[in-house]
């Protein structure tokens, strides 16, 4: 299912005296497969964006589609539908561990489950609880009786990831998911999310605020500032344009920061990544 925005507006507010113009023209295409970045600092309408994609914030002008599904048009048809985009486009808000309920860590996994496959048997349910929270893995049988409360916060975070992927989502939107997190922590739960894109979610869309993750793991990113979609491209393509990223109030990533650094004294054309990054300055300070 690829995503597509046209020319997509939306106030917060609208009509009231302190309306919020929160998106402003946005047309951007996520086609499927990729793991994208939507990035922009603190307003820059980066949730706002994401929450169109499950229809939290419905369309108020512009047009968006996910694969068949034409969010934009108001008729019964799309209203119906909203459960089973909801069900392809699984979202895991900021702080997800905030959003535990349950009594336990299966009963937690399971409301999603459960409120979208209705009619589906105990044993099901069960295989997909199981499923999800191993992917994230968790140990199944050491937790599943657990309450959610008694888990360490990185565990917390797994198990609401868990309750997302278990609908099995196409398309798995995260916002700010590593916010908060300890290096290593950050680490795995990136690792964690390749795995899903490999294995359950075709595509995924991440919100984040660190260049040094977007350049690292992304494979796309759009920028927004100010409501506007202000750029879009692979993280070579965005942060060869350093002053374009600092202007919408971004740090470049380190590996950028450095490549201009040492312009005139060895030019540097990797994709921003650490590891080409190294290599080809290695590679350079080798030849010169
Ligand atoms: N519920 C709301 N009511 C009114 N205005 C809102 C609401 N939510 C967001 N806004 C405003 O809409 C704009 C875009 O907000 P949004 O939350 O999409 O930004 P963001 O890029 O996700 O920011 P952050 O990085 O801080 O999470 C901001 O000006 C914000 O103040
Ligand atoms: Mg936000």
């Amino acid at each position: 299912m690829d995503v597509i925005a046209k020319e997509l507006t939306y106030h917060y507010n609208k009509g009231a005296k302190f309306a919020v113009l929160a998106l402003d023209n946005v047309s951007i295409s996520i086609a499927e497969g990729e793991f994208f970045g939507v990035i922009g600092h603190t307003g820059s309408g980066k949730s706002t964006f994401i929450q169109h994609l499950n229809a939290l914030i419905p369309v108020e002008s512009g047009s968006l589609v996910i694969g068949g599904y034409d969010l934009s048009i108001r008729d019964k048809k799309t209203k119906k539908s909203l459960p089973e985009v909801r069900k392809k486009v699984g979202m895991v808000f900021q702080y997800p561990e905030y959003q535990l309920f349950a009594e336990t860590v299966y009963d937690d996994v399971a409301f999603g489950v459960k409120n979208f496959n209705k009619s589906a048997d105990k044993s099901i349910i069960d295989q997909k609880v199981r499923k999800a929270i191993e992917i994230v893995g968790l140990d199944y049988d050491a937790v599943k009786d657990e309450s959610p409360f008694s888990l360490s916060g990185g565990q917390k975070r797994r198990v609401a990831i868990a309750g997302v992927i278990a609908v099995e989502p196409e398309i798995l939107v995260l916002d700010e998911p590593c916010a908060g997190l300890d290096p290593q922590g950050k680490t795995a739960l990136w690792k964690l999310l390749h795995e899903i894109h490999s294995t359950t979610a075709k595509t995924v869309i991440i919100v984040s605020h660190d260049m040094n993750d977007v350049a690292e793991q992304c494979t796309k990113a759009a920028m927004f500032d100010g409501g506007k979609m202000v750029a879009v491209g692979t993280p070579k393509e965005l942060f060869s344009d350093a002053e374009l990223i600092e202007r919408a109030g971004l740090e470049v990533p380190v590996t950028c920061y450095l490549t201009n650094k040492l312009k005139g004294l060895c030019e540097i054309d990797s994709d921003f990544k650490a590891d080409d990054f190294a290599r080809k300055t290695a590679e350079k300070i080798r030849n010169q």
